[in-house]
Formats: structure tokens, sequence, C-alpha cells
């Protein structure tokens, strides 16, 4: 019967390269609320559009993918590029203009990297150019949609860098690699809403000396009253199980957490 849903929810052209795993534990979080398979699969759509169907889509892809070809060409400046790239998807459009202040700011605490994993990615690697790291650092990159991580492959050998992005659910899958940074960003609310818990569970698997949290200011529709209150209440208690916080950066319209772990 699982096979089954699986099967049905992916004969979305929208699901169709999601990672199996993610939408076998949905299901599995799903299945005791529902009677019958038509609501089963329904919710578990629902489900997906929140964490991530409502961020990237099949023709942003294509797009990627064409502007990738004009990067290996050298036809336009790579930050020229990179920003149409960065434009694409929301979270990534709002830091444009402070790519390179967020950066600077974290690595004034971290110190520059030699190593970063970033969980639940989208297209962040593509910001890699704002970082004003001289030479390539191994850059581990984790969503769970198949065609954009070969994206951010493509785009990771072009700069020289390992291709070390891979498909993976990052709250049901172990996370094997180790870095002097971790980034979450913008994802802790999405961990939450598949089950009460996953952000701290995510927390506490992640092996970096340092962790980056970040939370939108502002949501999808532009409504975003209230954010800040309602994210510190929520989260701050949850970073602060296992990890001090060093430092919160308010930028453009998000808050950001530079966090260590407590010895
Ligand atoms: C709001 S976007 C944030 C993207 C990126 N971290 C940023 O801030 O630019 C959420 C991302 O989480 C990814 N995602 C959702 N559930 C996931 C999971 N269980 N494991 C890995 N990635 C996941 C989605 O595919 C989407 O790219």
């Amino acid at each position: 019967m699982i096979e089954e849903i699986i099967e049905r929810v992916k004969l979305s052209s929208k699901y169709k390269d999601i990672n199996e795993k993610t939408i076998l534990e949905i299901i599995n979080i799903e299945l005791p609320k529902h009677k019958n398979k038509k609501s089963l699969v329904k919710a578990v759509k629902n489900k997906l559009h929140q964490i991530y169907g409502a961020f990237l889509n099949r023709r942003d892809i294509e797009k990627i993918k064409s502007l990738l070809l004009e990067l290996k060409r050298g036809e336009k400046l790579k930050k020229e590029i990179i920003s149409e790239i960065l434009q694409l998807h929301q979270s990534t459009r709002e830091r444009i203009g402070v790519y390179e202040e967020i950066y600077r700011e974290i690595f004034k605490v971290t110190g520059k990297p030699s190593s970063i994993i970033d969980l639940a990615c989208g297209l962040n690697p593509f910001s890699i150019p704002f970082m004003n790291i001289e030479s390539p650092i191994l850059y581990y990159a984790y969503d769970i949609d198949s065609i954009l991580i070969e994206t951010i492959n493509e785009f990771l050998s072009i700069l020289d860098y390992q291709r070390l992005a891979k498909r993976k659910d990052v709250l049901f899958e172990d996370i094997e690699d180790q870095a002097d940074i971790c980034f979450i960003f913008k994802f802790l609310p999405i961990a939450e809403q598949i089950k009460k818990g996953l952000s701290l569970k995510l927390l506490s698997r992640v092996n970096s000396e340092f962790i980056i949290v970040s939370f939108p200011l502002k949501s999808i529709s532009g409504r975003g009253k209230g954010m800040l209150e309602n994210y510190s209440k929520i989260f701050e208690p949850i970073l602060e199980e296992r990890h001090k916080i060093l430092e919160r950066l308010i930028l453009e319209n998000e808050m950001f957490y530079i966090l260590i772990e407590r010895r």
C-alpha cells in the first residue's frame, strides 16, 4: 500500500525527482490521520508543497542549466550570471544585495572556513563567489531534489570545487560529512512543520564547530509582522539546548544566529 502511495505522489511531475525517503517518511507521519488513500495522497502532496513545491519549479531549473552553459562559455560576467540564478528563488533573491555582508559578518566570528556543509541548501551554493574565499574549499550541499543537486555539482566543478552536492533528506538520512561551518538557512521552521521536535534532532546530528541558522522575517506572501518575536520565542530555547548563541544578526529580511557547541 505504501509503495502505491509513493507511486501516486511521484506521478505528479513536480515531485518525481524528490528523494523517495522523504516521501516515505511524510507518508508515515500522515498515515494515522487519514482513512482513505485519496485523502492520504492529498495530504502528502500538501506537505510536500509546503516543504518544497512552494520554492522551486522545473522551469527555473531549466533556466539555471542554460545560465550555467553561458557561464561555461564565459559570455557574461560571473557575478552577473550568478545573480540571475539567485534571483530564481525567494530566499536567495532577498540576499543578493547583502550576501557579501552576510558572509563577512559570519566569517568575522568563525574565521574563513576550509569546509562548509549547507543543509537543505536550495540555491544557496550559487552564492559561493560572494564569500570572497581565495581558493576552492570543500562545499557539501544537500537537498531533496536530484535535478537541483545535479546543477549545483555542475556549478561546483565550473568553480574548480569538488562535486560534493548530494541528494539527501537531512531529517531522515545520516549526515556523515564533517565541516568547519554548517549552514541551516530558513529550514528549521520547515522541519518543525513536518514534525514537532525535528529541528532539535537535526541540530544535535550536525558535526561542525559552528552552525549558522537563519529565519525569514517576511513570509512568501510578504507578511512579516511578529515573525522576529515568534521565531525567537519558539526557536531560541531549541538553539540553546546544545549550543551557545555567539551572535544574532539581522540582515535584510532574515535573522541569523551564529552557534557554537557547548562543551
Ligand atoms: C526555504 S528553502 C531554503 C533554501 C536555502 N537553505 C536558502 O535559505 O537559500 C527550503 C529548502 O529545503 C529543502 N528541503 C525540504 N525538506 C528537506 C529535507 N528533509 N532534507 C533536505 N532538504 C529539504 C527544499 O527542497 C528547499 O530547497
